[in-house]
């Protein structure tokens, strides 16, 4: 497939995967649309030969508004996201609606949105979380199993557009600070990044990152509720014992 003259949007683009998926997407010569609710992701379009511009994934008009910036959008990749970490009965009221508003929400708009305007690929940053709740993770990994579950639906009602999700473990960015990794190791954004560009190339449902997560996640599908205990002990980290102080800075900024 050309990638000439084929334009990637890529929300939540100004740090992290998705400034990674953006620096991938210029490399493999796409035209790229990055939006962010941080302003800085206009100085990166500009540096990267892009179209930047502010969005905020929870506001419809502001979608739109976004999307309008360039004559079409062929590919979006569906990336804004927040995550709280602690104990579910300390986490603050209203912080499970947010994280619900950018990762699940964010996500479905943005969908229904480019593929009513003739997206044909629609790629979704969801997590390994869409199918292990960490514990300390509750809402987030909420967030994410509701999108595996809309985008399994929509998939089969969107004809002409190729839904995907890329499903990653704990990657080293400013969401996952403090967090422990279980038993993978943390990824980096560009690897994530590499999986984008690939999915986008030759699309499919669903791609884990690392690849052989997929393996442990039927694994763990399969066996009964004691395997299933077991396993979580041994592979999925417990995020009540993430480091809370180091993440004051990152929830104050993105979750208040
Ligand atoms: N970091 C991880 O461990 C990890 C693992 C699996 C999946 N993910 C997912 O990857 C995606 C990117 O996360 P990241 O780790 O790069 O996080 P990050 O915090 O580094 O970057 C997220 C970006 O999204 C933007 N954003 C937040 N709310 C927004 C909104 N309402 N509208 C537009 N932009 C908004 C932020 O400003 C920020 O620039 C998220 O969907 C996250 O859930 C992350």
């Amino acid at each position: 497939m050309t990638t000439v003259g084929v334009t990637v949007g890529v929300t939540g683009a100004a740090r992290g995967i998705g400034a990674a998926i953006a620096r991938s997407l210029r490399s493999a010569g796409y035209d790229v649309l990055l939006g962010d609710l941080d302003a800085s992701v206009v100085e990166l379009a500009e540096e990267l030969g892009g179209t930047g511009g502010l969005l905020d994934v929870t506001d419809t008009q502001s979608f739109e508004r976004w999307l309008a910036l360039v004559p079409k959008v062929d590919v979006l990749v569906n990336n804004a996201g927040i995550m709280w970490v602690g104990a579910a009965d300390e986490e603050p009221e209203g912080v499970a609606e947010k994280q619900m508003a950018v990762n699940f929400h964010g996500a479905v708009r943005g969908t229904l949105l480019a593929a009513r305007q003739g997206a044909r690929t629609i790629v979704t940053v969801a997590s390994v979380a869409s199918y292990v709740s960490p514990a300390g993770e509750a809402s987030y990994a909420a967030t994410k199993h509701a999108l595996l579950g809309w985008m399994k639906a929509a998939r089969q009602e969107l004809s002409g557009v190729q839904l995907c999700l890329v499903l990653p473990t704990v990657v080293d960015t400013e969401l996952a600070v403090g967090t422990a990794s279980g038993g993978v190791p943390r990824l980096t954004p560009e690897q994530v990044a590499d999986a984008v560009v690939k999915v986008i190339v030759k699309p499919r449902f669903e791609t884990f990152v690392p690849a052989r997560v997929s393996v442990l996640v039927r694994v763990l599908a399969l066996l009964p509720q004691r395997g299933k205990d077991a396993m979580y002990g041994r592979l999925v980290p417990n995020q009540t014992k993430a480091d809370l102080a180091v993440r004051q800075d990152y929830e104050s900024r993105r979750l208040s």
